[in-house]
């Protein structure tokens, strides 16, 4: 049923709930993100507003609304949100979170603290030497790992547990250098229960009591951080962290404030890359075609070399695997499908948007993802399918790329896409070379998605996937490694 809000007609029309007042929160909590889809597609409407307890939710569904909201990063804002929620999760001192609460957008000049964070972080990972030299670090960490997998052959793994803790290596090592405090299993640990937790801790109350386990993990992780700074990691580490920490002294904050931001740092950079590495790897060797496809042109990367005594060298050059497009169309598949998350923005001031929708200052908008990517007049007639070619054919076509949020979109478009895309499609391209995945009860089925933290874009799988690791019949043997050169 439509309704109106209680203090303009000229906001996004309401949607009333079943059950007055609390029936829309009930169904966010019990139905997480399905309750935003079911509601779109039954009213579809571009955009709608839910009222919940007094404050009210935009709701996006259509991309033309969501291109003029991405027309105003400032007033309709991301970084807003990173401000406002990043403090919270960090458990930031009230003086650390008034100067990451300052001038988060930057209109008043780019000094703030959460402007420069933002800006070492974009200028650091677009295409260039930074980006090289992450890339450069992460083929290595790359490498390691290949090479201890063949004390692995034949075994068994629960494969989400083992690419999140393979990736979760290689992206740390990559970006926090050779004092990488994810060394540590520990430290891996308490980061995935501190990640898995956030909507508890943001929900405010009490998060000692009511987020014990999600708050334990992140004052040990703040801890491990600590020791990171005092032993001046970032100085070994990639540009874009050694320019986070001259940030952060420039603004005069304090080690402890410093390891609490990074821990939210680091959800950015590991969140949404390690359930992405999983699906990708989940799409390739469960479905036999997808499978040849990836091999074939996964060997186009690949030189075979042999040293006098007849050793093998089998070498994956990453620096070309972002030019190959089915590469890159198969990540993109992979993402369309399982990036069902929501983005968020803030109405920082009353807005009116294309003269038509007044958004009220201090509401949120939600930007579901499912409806986007599962619409047949984008994607066609079987948007429900995986078809890795599907990006290929679309390339040139007339596909509004507001219409993929994989790594969302206008001025906030995520600046890890260029690494992580780079060192997903380099896993997974050897690993389809060189191995076999075997699932353990003799077929691949789907496991689902946990949709369980909302504040993921990219879910990962509710149930288990176990899959025996085979070397490939064929290319036993022979020393792998990855390279990226410049
Ligand atoms: C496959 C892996 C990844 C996915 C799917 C992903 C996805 C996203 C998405 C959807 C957003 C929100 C954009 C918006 O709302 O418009 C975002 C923002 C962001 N991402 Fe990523 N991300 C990934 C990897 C990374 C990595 C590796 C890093 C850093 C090393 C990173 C850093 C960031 C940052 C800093 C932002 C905020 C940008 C801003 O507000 O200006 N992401 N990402």
């Amino acid at each position: 049923m439509l309704g109106r809000g209680s203090n303009s007609q000229r906001e996004p029309p309401f949607i009333l709930p079943t059950v007055p007042f609390v029936g829309h929160l009930v169904g966010i909590l019990l139905q997480k993100r399905k309750y935003f889809t079911s509601l779109s597609s039954k009213y579809r409407l571009s955009l709608y507003s839910l009222d919940l307890l007094g404050g009210r939710i935009y709701i996006v569904n259509s991309v033309d609304v969501l291109q003029l909201i991405q027309r105003l990063p400032k007033k309709l804002s991301f970084w807003f949100i990173e401000a406002k929620f990043g403090a919270k999760l960090a458990g930031l001192s009230k003086q650390a979170e008034m100067k990451l609460l300052d001038n988060p957008q930057g209109e008043k000049g780019d000094h703030s603290l959460l402007w420069g964070a933002m800006m070492a972080i974009h200028q650091n990972m677009k295409p260039g030497k930074s980006l090289d030299q992450m890339n450069q670090d992460m083929a290595r960490h790359l490498t390691t790992i290949l090479r201890d997998l063949d004390a692995e052959d034949g075994e068994t793994v629960d494969l989400w547990e083992w690419v999140m803790h393979k990736m979760t290596l290689v992206t740390t090592e990559s970006i926090y250098g050779p004092l990488n405090p994810f060394r540590e299993k520990a430290v891996e640990d308490n980061f995935w229960d501190f990640s898995d937790n956030t909507a508890m801790l943001l929900a405010g109350f009490m998060p000692k009591i009511i987020a014990r386990k999600g708050y334990k993990a992140r004052e040990e992780l703040v801890l491990a951080f600590e020791k990171y700074f005092a032993a001046a990691g970032p100085t070994t580490a990639c540009n874009m962290i050694e320019a986070q920490w001259q940030n952060k002294k420039t603004h005069g904050i304090s080690m402890n404030d410093s390891a609490r931001l990074e821990c939210v740092n680091s959800i950015a950079f590991l969140a949404n890359t390690i359930p992405t590495a999983f699906w990708v790897v989940f799409h390739a060797f469960s479905n036999p075609t997808n499978l040849s496809r990836l091999r074939e042109e996964a060997s186009k990367l690949l030189i075979i070399q042999n040293d006098e005594s007849g050793r093998i060298f089998r070498i994956l050059d990453a620096t070309r695997v972002r030019d190959n497009t089915f590469l890159v169309s198969f990540l993109e598949e992979s993402l369309r499908l399982q990036a069902l998350g929501a983005g968020n923005r803030y109405v920082v001031e009353d807005t009116l948007l294309d003269g038509r929708y007044l958004l009220k200052k201090d509401s949120l908008i939600i930007i579901p993802n499912e409806g986007f990517h599962s619409d047949p007049s984008i994607w066609g007639a079987d948007p429900k399918i995986f078809d890795a070619d599907r990006f290929l054919r679309l390339k040139g076509k007339k596909v509004n790329p507001a219409s993929f949020r994989g790594f969302g979109g206008g001025a906030n478009l995520c600046p890890g896409r260029f690494f992580a895309m780079t060192e997903v499609l380099t896993m997974v391209s050897v690993l389809a070379l060189g191995y076999d995945l075997e699932p353990y009860s003799g077929r691949w089925s789907y496991p689902g998605e946990d949709h369980s933290n909302m504040s993921l874009i990219v879910p990962p799988p509710a149930d288990k996937v176990v899959v025996r690791l085979r070397r490939r019949s064929g290319w036993e043997g022979g020393l792998w490694s990855v390279r990226y050169e410049v």
